[in-house]
């Protein structure tokens, strides 16, 4: 099965600082994949990189099989993208803004419009959809996000720590939203913290530390080869805080 997403070899640099060194990864259809890391790792830099707003170094980028510096258009029309902070147009009303989302990637206005009004829906944004983004919360501005990012039925959508500053609920329609990407077989590619969600929603999961992919593997079988340890002992461990605790320990013997 052709994969939906190919990464070969993504490097960025600023001046002699490497962000992101030498990032391999596939995504294949229907398969939902986190990506992990400490904070400043490079999973920004790499996303930035594979949705084609920021330009590699060197290494190329295949969505769907189309090259993303070469076709642009064709790649870009099957992705979807959740930045880490929702940047949308403040004065347009949220039905006015799937609209637009809707017309970008010229989605025909019979399909759009029933689509829209199930997102809506499904993100209990119905009652707030006629006002204007600026006077959304930051949740709701994040599922608006998130909706107009799914018009297109994009083959792959790609999310930039998506539940920060969600609540439980909100957290949970993400998750059950993953759960229906992956059972229409489209796949999806996000960055998180939270390890427990990575656990549960994901069939991979890639880690990467200091601009290096350090893992890609099922959580099960990151376990079997680090002797069944938590996902976040492996996180801690493979991004090199696995002294964290001795760390904690000294603080109180010095206390
Ligand atoms: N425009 C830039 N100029 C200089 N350095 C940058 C720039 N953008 C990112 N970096 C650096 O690249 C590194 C990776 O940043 P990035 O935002 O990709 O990390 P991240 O894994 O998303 O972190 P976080 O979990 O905090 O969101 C950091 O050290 C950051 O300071
Ligand atoms: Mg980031």
């Amino acid at each position: 099965m052709t994969p939906v997403l190919e990464a070969v070899g993504l490097r960025k640099t600023y001046g002699a600082f490497v962000a992101v060194a030498n990032a391999t990864f596939t995504v294949r259809p229907g398969e939902i994949v986190g990506f992990l890391g400490p904070n400043g790792a490079g999973k920004t830099t790499t996303i930035r990189m594979i949705t084609g707003l920021l330009r590699p170094d060197s290494g190329q980028v295949l969505v769907d099989g189309h090259d993303l510096r070469r076709e642009p258009m064709a790649a870009k029309a099957v992705m979807g993208y959740v930045p880490d902070t929702p940047n949308l147009y403040g004065k347009l009303k949220a039905v006015e803004y799937l609209r637009f989302m809707a017309q970008l990637y010229r989605v025909p206005r019979t399909v759009a419009e029933p689509r829209m009004r199930s997102l809506l829906d499904l993100f209990e944004l119905t009652d707030a959809a006629g006002n204007t983004l600026d006077s959304f919360s930051h949740g709701m501005q994040q599922k608006a996000a998130i909706a107009g990012a799914l018009i297109h039925e994009p083959k792959i959508i790609f999310m930039d720590e998506p539940t920060v500053g969600l609540d439980p609920r909100s957290a949970r329609l993400i998750k059950d939203l993953m759960i229906r990407q992956r059972d229409n077989g489209q796949s999806v590619f996000f960055s998180t913290h939270i390890l427990e969600i990575a656990q549960h929603m994901c069939d991979r999961v890639i880690i990467i530390n200091k601009g290096e992919v350090v893992a890609d593997a099922s959580v099960s079988e990151l376990r079997q080869v680090k002797g069944d340890q938590s996902l976040e002992d492996i996180f801690l461990e493979l991004t090199g805080d696995g002294e964290i605790d001795d760390m904690v320990a000294e603080l109180s013997d010095g206390a």
